[in-house]
């Protein structure tokens, strides 16, 4: 039976660096209440002529180096972003030309938060039914572009980056060892954007210029992420037939201490297996967890054989999970 494996990960992140104290320049807040609310104390800001595109393609080639593994070779692209290049084209569409992987089919996914998961889980389904072969995906964002640098509710939480994976068929029973994605639709007005579809559209002299930035009910968000989280948690330890304590490093995505801690203590988790880095980065969205994956592969954090549980939330609402065994 075909399985899938994470053979490479790699990240990109902008080198401007926006700290609390910066912020407290900007909007009437202070690095303590930032720290104490959300345990962020820096975050990353792309510069004038980086895009979206031009983290993932970085991320991806640094993936693709360590799988060792040609652009040539990859028969699957897939993006999760909410903040692409474009409308359209998918933003997948550019990667896989500035990659030079033009056997790959390419397409953006619109999951927020969970979209690295939810590629994921479309990569593995591939890979699982022998369409694909080699896969790379990604979760890249530039959401300070999206964001109401006035709003301090909204504005001290997010920030630039990207991550990447490579996906490829495997024979062994390593790898993915399943994948849980959920949706919740009617909850979506409680974290989204507006402006810039079709019902606000940019071109509409009516539309309010405060609806292209995101808007958030943020007690509301972190009630459904902490009961999501778990749920899709729950789910990956319970197909899988474990418990969370047979969990080598419990991977979250980074949106905010208290929601990681909240669940952490569900799952009965101790500090040193729950890999934590959003006290650099803040929340940067889709992608947050292959940032993390890169970040704790590189580091040493994880060795083959260990067990990894990845878990997102996010706007739709949207969640999910992955287990792999490295
Ligand atoms: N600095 C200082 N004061 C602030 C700030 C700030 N940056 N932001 C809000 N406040 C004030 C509010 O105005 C309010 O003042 P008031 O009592 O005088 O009205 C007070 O602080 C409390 O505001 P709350 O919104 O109740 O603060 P809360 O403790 O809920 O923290 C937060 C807000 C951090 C947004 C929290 O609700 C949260 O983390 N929610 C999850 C949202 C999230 O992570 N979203 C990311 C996208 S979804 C995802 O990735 C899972």
């Amino acid at each position: 039976m075909l399985t899938a494996k994470i053979t490479g990960t790699g990240s990109a992140l902008p080198a401007k660096i926006l700290t609390n104290a910066d912020l407290a320049l900007m909007v009437d807040t202070s690095d303590e209440w930032i720290t104490s609310r959300t345990g962020i104390k820096e975050r990353r800001i792309s510069a004038d002529g980086e895009y979206t595109s031009t983290f993932a393609i970085e991320a991806a080639r640094r993936a693709l180096a360590m799988a060792n593994v040609l652009p040539e070779d990859l028969d699957l692209i897939i993006l999760g972003t909410v903040t692409p290049d474009f409308p359209f084209p998918s933003t997948a569409c550019i990667i896989q030309n500035e990659l030079g992987a033009h056997k790959a089919v390419a397409f953006d996914v619109s999951a927020a938060c969970s979209g690295f998961i939810y590629g994921l889980s479309i990569a593995d389904s591939f890979i699982r039914s022998g369409r694909s072969r080699k896969a790379l995906v990604i979760g890249a964002e530039v959401l300070s572009r999206i964001v109401d640098w006035k709003d301090r509710n909204t504005c001290i939480l997010f920030g630039d980056g990207a991550g990447a994976a490579i996906i490829e068929a495997s024979g062994d029973q390593d790898g993915i060892r399943s994948t849980h994605i959920f949706s919740n639709g009617a909850c979506w007005e409680l974290l989204y954007q507006p402006g810039s579809g079709s019902r606000n559209p940019a071109a509409n002299p009516a539309t309010d210029p405060a609806s292209f930035f995101i808007r958030m009910e943020g007690n509301e968000v972190y009630k459904h992420a902490v009961r999501g989280m778990e749920e899709a948690a729950m789910a990956a330890l319970d197909a899988n037939g474990i418990n969370a304590s047979d969990i080598s490093l419990f991977i979250p995505h980074q949106a905010n201490r208290r929601i990681i801690d909240a669940i952490a203590k569900r799952l009965d988790l101790g500090a040193d297996k729950v890999f934590i880095n959003l006290h650099r980065y803040g929340n940067t969205s889709s992608a947050s967890i292959p940032i993390a994956l890169d970040e704790a592969n590189r580091n040493g954090r994880i060795k083959p054989g260990d067990l990894i549980l990845l878990d997102a939330f996010g706007g739709g609402f949207t969640y999910g999970s992955a287990l792999i065994r490295w």
